[in-house]
């Protein structure tokens, strides 16, 4: 029987009780009853207090200062992680950055000046078709490669020029294409453009930066080479191309482009506002996807963009 149970029983047996308050002489009842009340008063509480420490008990108690047991589980914590694209842009900027270049944001929505005029591109040319992406009711223009921040980079830059200074920046930025997308062309991707500028720039020294990035990136040295390419902003124009070394599952004589460079078009500097007679530049751009996919030896770029937990994970 439990506490409460017990009390209950009494109060029972208390109330029977009263009955014999009958039996007894007129002169002691006023006593009888005053001393059954009192007794029946102090049931009551004691009733009380014993059920609410009944409640109370039926409340799991949490002793903190319990010894821990040796293998309580800990439940792995899903916070998702970094996407391993802004992982490996931070490790380009860092090459750049250690380099000595300056490091400015692109935009994801910029306009026909930026992404055309400013590059020498002339209205109606039809290498404006390589690069004909989307466009906003606006007529503003998501860009399709990060040259469109070239001559925001001349302007702010420009500066530095005089007393025989350089522009020497790089511009990362996630640009959009209008692609039939597949395992190598992906319709959003993220690039690298690279902008120097000086009184006695070559062509030689641009091959030496790239070639340090890419040795720098890849951690080992590489082999480059150029073929010729098209580029309305810059004369001449050119691709790099490295040799997939064996480390990185190369059979000897692959040879992956990786991106488009030359000297800065006279036109361009002159729009920003740098005499082209006085100054010479070079420039470059290539993407992030694609220098991730030969180190993490991924044959789809698609990956990156899908949002598919078990590959992003891995990283
Ligand atoms: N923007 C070009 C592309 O995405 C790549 C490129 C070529 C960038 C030549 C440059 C350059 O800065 O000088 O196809």
């Amino acid at each position: 029987m439990s506490n409460v149970e017990k009390l209950r029983a009494d109060l029972k047996a208390l109330n029977s009780e009263y009955a014999k308050i009958k039996t007894l002489p007129p002169e002691e009842r006023g006593e009888f009853g005053r001393m059954m009340n009192q007794k029946k008063q102090k049931l009551l509480v004691e009733i009380e207090r014993a059920e609410a420490e009944a409640e109370s008990s039926n409340v799991e108690a949490l002793d903190i200062s319990a010894p821990s047991a040796p293998n309580q589980p800990i439940p792995v914590i899903k916070r998702g992680t970094r996407h391993p694209l802004m992982t490996e842009l931070d490790r380009v900027i860092q090459v750049y950055s250690d380099m000595g270049f300056d490091v400015m944001e692109s935009r994801q929505l910029d306009d026909e000046f930026h992404m055309f005029d400013s590059l020498n591109f002339p209205v109606g040319h039809p290498a404006r078709d390589g690069y004909d992406t989307f466009r906003t009711a606006e007529g503003f223009i998501p860009p399709a490669h990060t040259s469109t921040m070239q001559h925001r980079a001349l302007k702010k830059y420009k500066s530095k020029l005089e007393n025989g200074g350089q522009i020497a920046v790089v511009v990362p930025g996630r640009v959009f294409r209008n692609e039939d997308v597949d395992a190598t062309h992906e319709h959003t991707f993220y690039q690298c453009e690279g902008v120097f500028v000086s009184q006695d720039a070559t062509m030689g020294q641009m091959f030496g930066v790239l070639k340090h990035f890419f040795e720098a990136y890849y951690g080992q040295k590489l082999k480059i080479k150029t073929q010729p390419g098209y580029f309305p902003f810059t004369e001449p124009s050119a691709e790099l191309l490295i040799e997939k070394p064996a480390s990185l599952g190369g059979k000897g004589g692959d040879w992956l482009e990786m991106l488009g460079c030359g000297m800065i078009h006279p036109n361009v500097l002159k729009t920003a506002g740098i005499d082209p007679a006085k100054y010479h530049g070079f420039a470059w751009g290539g993407g992030i996807d694609r220098l991730a996919m030969l180190k993490y030896g991924l044959n789809d770029v698609r990956y990156f963009e899908s949002g598919k937990l078990d590959f992003l994970e891995e990283f």
